[in-house]
């Protein structure tokens, strides 16, 4: 899955150029007489858009940023409901409370993202907005949620932190609703460190992203920084040039990434087809980025065990189990206690999410997996099943 695992001679050469040719600048703005030119973020920015085939594309600090940020261009705020999903990373909710919204958390289906039905159900006169998240790698049923959508005249932000390079009948994660965040950490198709991305068509909403996202600034053909007016209040959630740098090399290595995965997935799931489990439903399989397989169990003792026999293997699970607690609303009590509707409930509010995500493992797919590998994950799943199930 993450693109460190390709890191090599060309995220070296790309920050190396910033003090080599670009007279160590390593601010985003400003200082144009001593930088020859070079603007690492906006090279990044404008590669991102064209690969994303949007208009627009943001460079933020981070992916929650990017979430806040993208919730502001849409013109979120206090009293507003913003309608998200039981399984997602606590940095979905926690960017929507930034706002001054009201989170909603609706329950996943099989597909481990939101339920279109308890969506529709959750929707009040205060709600404004729809943040579905592509977990794992595949798209939300993003059909189904724009059509609600519609219906009841919302905005859609997509969270594609988990996604980018993920598609969902033709159209990449992200891309689909008004605005789309990502996220370049770590643990993601692309790695900067830190950082993330805002996308949009819209020329207003990207006005109103680059401004909040750096204290209000108006970005100015004419005047200096120091000059500049603010169309908004604000706040600095800028990338940095060593980011954006590092973001430039990564994104020419998107498509590999996602095609390697993809095959490496492939085979995997082609020596599991006799594993008796339920597989993660997939609204479209072809869009898939690849980087994770799920399975269900059928009850919590057998996944405990299933986990287990994985552990005493020498293999991994990717967040379901092992971080269930940060990607699951059920375990977020440390600030939903002053929540509205879901204060002293988190333990029942999300039944059906909780049913499935206690019987779910996920299984990392990476980059640099050669056959002899796929053929031990695929050999030791098929054991350990043998064993318990
Ligand atoms: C679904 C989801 N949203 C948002 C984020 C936040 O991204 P970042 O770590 O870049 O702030 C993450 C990161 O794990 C994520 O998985």
């Amino acid at each position: 899955m993450p693109g460190f695992e390709l890191f090599g001679e060309e995220e070296r050469q790309a920050i190396n150029e910033i003090f080599d040719n670009a007279g160590g600048i390593v601010f985003a703005h400003g200082f144009d007489a001593m930088r020859n030119g070079i603007y690492k973020v906006r090279e990044f920015e404008r590669g991102f858009a064209a690969k994303m085939g949007v208009g627009y594309a943001q460079a933020v600090s981070s992916g929650t940023a990017a979430i806040k940020v993208g919730l502001q261009s849409l013109g979120i705020g206090s009293g507003d409901e913003v309608i998200t999903q039981a399984f997602t990373f606590v940095a979905t909710v926690e960017a929507i409370k930034e706002t001054g919204a009201v989170p909603v958390i609706v329950d996943v289906n099989e597909t481990l993202n939101m339920d279109p039905d308890t969506l529709r159900t959750a929707i009040t006169s205060r709600t404004k907005a729809i943040v579905p998240v592509h977990m794992m790698g595949e798209c939300a049923e993003m059909d189904e949620i724009l059509a609600i959508a519609r219906e009841n005249n919302l905005l859609v932000m997509e969270d594609a932190a988990q996604a980018l390079g993920a598609s969902y009948h033709g159209r990449l994660a992200g891309t689909i609703g008004d605005v789309g965040a990502y996220s370049t950490d770590a643990g993601k198709t692309l790695n900067t460190g830190e950082g993330g991305l805002v996308v949009t068509n819209d020329e207003r909403r990207f006005i109103m992203a680059r401004a909040y996202h750096d204290h209000g600034h108006e970005y100015s053909n004419v005047k200096g920084r120091g000059e500049e007016g603010a169309l908004c209040y604000g706040f600095n959630h800028r990338m940095t040039e060593m980011q954006g740098a590092v973001g430039i090399a990564q994104l020419a290595k998107l498509d590999l990434i996602v095609r390697t995965q993809r095959r490496n997935k492939g085979m995997l799931m082609e020596r599991l087809q006799s594993l008796p489990v339920a597989f993660r439903k997939s609204p479209d399989p072809a869009g898939d980025l690849a980087d994770t397989l799920v399975f269900y169990l059928p009850d919590r003792e057998r996944t405990a065990a299933f986990v287990a026999g994985i552990r005493s293997n020498g293999l991994g699970t990717k967040n379901l189990p092992d971080a269930i607690g940060w990607h699951f609303s059920k375990h977020w009590k440390h600030f939903m206690n002053d929540h509205p509707l879901y204060s002293g409930r988190t333990e029942s509010a999300w039944a059906k999410s909780a049913d499935l995500l206690e019987r779910s493992i996920a299984i990392p797919i990476m980059v640099k997996m050669d056959d002899a590998r796929i053929d031990r994950i695929a050999s030791t799943l098929l054991a350990i099943s043998r064993e318990v199930l």
